[in-house]
């Protein structure tokens, strides 16, 4: 039987139309969605694989979230922070506890926290650490991903990201990742701060080497530097632990987070330390109109409950040994290697057979989403209420891709 797709490619068409080119999506046109699939504009039905780079943990509209939300829209959306609303504490406070930190300050997007992280950071440097004014230095990692901002392009080893949008945000350092003999060297007076990725998601789902993170957390305290952790993909849950970090018993002095946060419903995102760092900021210094707003805590506070059951992060310790032991079996039968930790992971397809574009559009046509990155890669970061019946069936497909 011929399937027929009469909506998709208007769609399709009328998306590249009125919009700029800073994307360059699948042919998949999606209008509703529940749990771990999705439904096309034609009504057909696709395992959702990639989650919103992490942003769907939780499935699509996950019952107690939207509830949280449609509650909260009845009542009060947006206050701005000129005023306190009743959502605020108990998404601060919560969100604190299960960061083990002292204080939390809410914004919007991932990229919008990392920037809070980056002033935060030179702020402490130079009031409590006592850089000399206009010299920090915050060092990076080679094949990082933190966001889109200016100041976070100058700092990115992808030309894609970087070139021409200089120019470039000065003060960052970068160093291989991994290498904390690299790291050690960079580390001057001047040095307030390493940001880093626990997991490198965008790279590919990149694990540093056992130790790694612990060394970065021994290094920054003995050279008074603060550890920033970017969990925006890594974090809420994805690689079994709360935190990427947990895997190694670290903890860093910032988490910044996001995506998962918002529940998939609105964008969340935040900043999480204790006093001594957060609390260098003053009123006018920092600040968003939308920034923990109360439609945002109300969602938020319900995701921080649903990590604190550990349903989620057990979920995703026990199938993501079913996702990578189906994965490893396809090592040498149209894959060269699996990387990643619970439900995520970064597979290389043989550049001989396919780019990771193509293995994605043709395992779309085979019902199931997934997205390249860097030439021959896939990413699969399923939502963690995938059942193990749908694991076991997105690797069939992707088997039947490679043959
Ligand atoms: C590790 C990491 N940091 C920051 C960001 C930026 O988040 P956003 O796209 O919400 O600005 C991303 C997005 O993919 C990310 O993976």
């Amino acid at each position: 039987m011929i399937v027929e797709r009469m909506r998709t490619p208007a769609a399709v068409g009328d998306a590249e139309r009125w919009t700029a080119h800073n994307y360059h999506p699948l042919p998949v046109v999606v209008a509703e969605a529940e749990g771990a699939w999705v439904t096309d504009v034609d009504g057909r039905r696709y395992l959702d694989c990639l989650a919103g780079y992490s942003a769907l943990n939780f499935g699509h509209r996950h019952p107690t979230l939207i509830a949280a939300a449609h509650a909260q829209l009845d009542r009060l959306t947006l206050t701005s922070r000129a005023f306190v609303h009743d959502q605020f504490a108990t998404f601060c406070r919560e969100l604190a506890e299960l960061c083990g930190k002292d204080l939390v300050l809410p914004m919007n997007t991932g990229a919008e926290a990392v920037e809070t992280a980056i002033k935060v950071a030179r702020k402490w440097g130079y009031q409590v650490k006592g850089v000399p004014d206009g010299q920090a230095t915050i060092i990076v990692a080679d094949g990082n991903f933190h966001g889109r901002t200016t100041t976070i392009v100058s700092f990115s080893t992808d030309s894609d990201a970087r070139d021409d949008f200089g120019p470039y945000t000065p003060g960052f350092r970068i160093v291989p990742y991994g290498d904390l003999a690299a790291l050690a060297d960079a580390i001057d007076d001047t040095t307030v701060a390493v940001l880093i990725e626990p997991i490198q998601g965008e790279q590919g789902v990149v694990v540093p080497p056992a130790g790694y993170l612990p060394g970065v957390r021994d290094l920054c305290t003995q050279r008074d530097v603060l550890f920033i952790a970017d969990e925006i993909q890594s974090g809420l849950g994805r690689t079994g632990e709360t935190f990427a970090c947990d895997h190694e018993g670290v903890r860093p002095d910032m988490y910044v987070l996001g995506k998962a946060l918002g529940g998939g419903i609105v964008p969340v995102s935040a900043v999480a330390a204790d006093r001594n760092v957060l609390g260098v900021l003053r009123p006018g210094q920092h600040g968003s109109t939308f920034g923990g707003n109360p439609l945002a805590c109300a969602v938020a506070t319900e995701v921080v409950r649903l990590l604190r059951t550990g349903e989620f992060q057990r979920r995703s310790t026990e199938l993501g040994v079913r996702l990578h032991t189906g994965l490893r079996s396809l090592v040498g039968e149209g894959l060269v290697a699996v990387r990643g930790r619970g439900l995520w992971a970064g597979v290389d397809i043989d550049p001989a057979l396919m780019t990771g574009r193509q293995a994605c559009e043709r395992l779309a046509e085979r019902g199931v989403l997934a997205k390249d990155t860097h030439g021959s890669t896939i990413r699969l970061a399923p939502p963690l209420v995938v059942e193990a019946a749908e694991i076991d069936h997105a690797i069939a497909q992707l088997a039947a891709v490679l043959h």
